[in-house]
């Protein structure tokens, strides 16, 4: 593996905040089930931001933080299942606001693995670039994909945005292990964005939907399963035991899933920690969304072991262990 070290990490999510008893008012739910069945007690929704807008913030903050200028980033990634265009892509708008005429920009959509996804093809188009420097940013406007009237998935999901901004800078890699794996034949146990093809030839209107479509126990199985088994093989490849990881980052799709993971590996809650309460699931900007915030508390120093893990639509899972 080249040289992958982490200059900075940032977030940003939108200002609008949807509790459980706003979504009351809208559907037959209640604040005490959102909460038990999920952790979540509330979620941001871009009402005025774009998927573009949220991200450009994170770009901005991370060129800051680093004290890059925007024409030195030779990449720039952006993990997403909610990009405004399909073309252009969220990553290329980000590159024409922010200025950074020397990068290369495209998004990659591994839903809520896309973080981790992207963060691996980041790392190989390092390797082959010594000095390179590279954005990867996950995040999501999931509110324009839920049904506002589906009350089984409308409670999980919120928008937000988070990312690093990594360099070849010679040091040894900080990416330490990397375990991804891909279910499609398990696809359509969670869909969304199945747009109407009317042609004057024929149509599939009656069997789409924009939606989210989920089959909530199985991508659970899905998730208690594959997750673990992942973490397993990260440790075993980067060389480590479970209890040198400071934290696992887990992806916030429901805390009981979280809980689940933990007992598996049977290590205490102390390692997994959450913020799925302010936030619900926001797909690829759920782990960053989580690094940041614990990076920005202090929680995190350098040289901190973490694993990094997300699942989800593909289905897909993935790990990466880093050493911060
Ligand atoms: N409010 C009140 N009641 C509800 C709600 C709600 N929002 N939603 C469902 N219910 C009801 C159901 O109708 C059902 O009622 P019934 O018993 O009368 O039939 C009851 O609550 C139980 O429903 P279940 O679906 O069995 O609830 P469960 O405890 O399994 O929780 C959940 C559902 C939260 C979706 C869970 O299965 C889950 O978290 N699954 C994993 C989802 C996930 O991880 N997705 C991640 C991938 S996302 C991505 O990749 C973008």
């Amino acid at each position: 593996m080249g040289s992958f070290a982490i200059k900075a990490v940032a977030k940003s999510v939108p200002q609008k905040i949807v509790t459980n008893d706003d979504l009351t008012k809208v559907l037959d739910t209640s604040d005490e089930w959102i909460k038990r069945r999920t952790g979540i007690s509330q979620r941001h929704i871009a009402v005025n931001e774009s998927n573009t807008e949220m991200g450009v913030k994170v770009a901005n903050q991370l060129l800051e933080k680093s004290g890059i200028d925007a024409d030195e980033l030779n990449f720039i990634i952006v993990a997403t299942m909610s990009s405004d265009y399909q073309t252009p892509s969220t990553a290329a708008s980000i590159q024409g606001i922010i200025g950074a005429q020397n990068a290369m920009a495209f998004d990659i959509n591994a839903a809520c693995s896309g973080f981790v996804y992207g963060s691996t093809v980041l790392n190989a188009l390092l390797a082959g670039n010594p000095g390179g420097k590279g954005i990867i940013i996950g995040e999501e406007k999931l509110s324009k994909l839920v049904d506002w009237h589906d009350r089984s998935t409308a409670v999980l999901f919120g928008d937000g945005a988070a990312g690093m901004l990594v360099e070849n800078d010679g040091s040894s890699s900080q990416i330490l292990a990397e375990d991804l794996k891909t279910y499609g034949q398990l696809g359509s146990s969670l869909t969304a964005g199945h747009f109407p093809e009317d042609t004057p030839f024929g149509s599939n209107e009656k069997q789409v939907s924009q939606y989210f479509k989920m089959d909530g126990h199985l991508v659970y199985n899905f998730a208690t399963t594959k997750a673990p088994a992942s973490i397993q093989r990260a440790l075993d490849q980067a060389g480590l035991q479970a209890d040198q990881i400071k934290f696992f980052v887990m992806h916030q799709a429901n805390e009981r899933i979280v809980k689940r993971v933990a007992k598996k590996l049977s290590l205490s809650m102390d390692k997994f920690p959450l913020n799925i309460s302010d936030y619900g699931n926001t797909a690829a900007a759920s782990e960053p969304l989580l690094l940041s915030e614990l990076v920005d508390k202090g929680k995190i120093k350098r040289g901190d072991y973490l694993a990094l893990t997300g699942f989800g639509g593909g289905l897909t899972v993935g790990t990466m262990i880093i050493r911060y």
